[in-house]
């Protein structure tokens, strides 16, 4: 990822851009479909790209231990601020680890991640991490990812389309295909301009 395209991120934060993707309530499909994965509590969760993404207290709310990595620490600042956390910090490598209780968030640059640094994940969670990126950059994403997790690690991913974003689905396949089985849990239609995916891989 091009030093351009994080500082673009930086920026938006900075300018408090962040209407367009930052949800202010729980992703509803992330409520509707998660109960089905049937995840035991303290299953680690890893939400890359997360924002300050309400969807990490919701689960941390089913008992999940949740690991998220951002860049920009005013995102991160914001998220703990928010939502009343009291947080503990501390430097990790070239990250800084903000925590309140079953949530973490490394702050730093997703492609610097270490395994050693995340740890054990049992599945992932995506929404607007894959989408948001260049789609150049969508291919260091995903082998980042499978370098990141182990052999058993699930993705739940979620996507949308639309005219700016077309054939997202085939991407997907593309990109995923070779080492994962996927299965497409709900399609979505809004007025048939934007199509909502529910994405489950599972590692073979
Ligand atoms: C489209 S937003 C989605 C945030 C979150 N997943 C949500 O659902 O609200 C993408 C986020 O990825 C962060 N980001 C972009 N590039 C990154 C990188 N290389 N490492 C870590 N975070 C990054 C941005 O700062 C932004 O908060």
């Amino acid at each position: 990822m091009s030093g351009r395209d994080k500082q673009r991120w930086l920026q938006m934060w900075h300018k408090q851009q962040t209407g367009e993707f930052h949800q202010t309530r729980v992703n509803k499909y992330l409520a509707r479909f998660w109960p089905a994965l049937d995840i035991a509590r303290g299953n680690r969760v890893f939400v890359p790209l997360c924002g300050k993404s309400l969807d990490m207290i919701w689960l941390a709310e089913q008992g999940c231990d949740v690991i998220g990595v951002e860049l920009s620490p005013i995102a991160v600042a914001a998220f703990f601020r928010e939502n009343h956390l009291r947080v503990s910090k501390r430097r990790m490598g070239a990250f800084t680890l903000w925590r309140h209780a079953n949530i973490s968030i490394l702050c730093g640059d997703y492609f610097a991640l270490t395994r050693a640094e995340l740890g054990h994940i049992d599945t992932v969670y995506d929404r607007a991490a894959l989408t948001a990126l260049p789609e150049d950059i969508r291919i260091l994403y995903v082998a980042h990812l499978q370098h990141l997790i182990a052999a058993t690690t699930h993705v739940f991913l979620l996507t949308i389309e639309d005219e700016a974003a077309a054939r997202i689905d085939e991407e997907v396949v593309s990109l995923y295909a070779g080492e994962f089985d996927i299965r497409v849990e709900f399609i979505d239609s809004v007025d048939g301009a934007e199509e909502y995916k529910v994405y489950r891989l599972k590692r073979r």
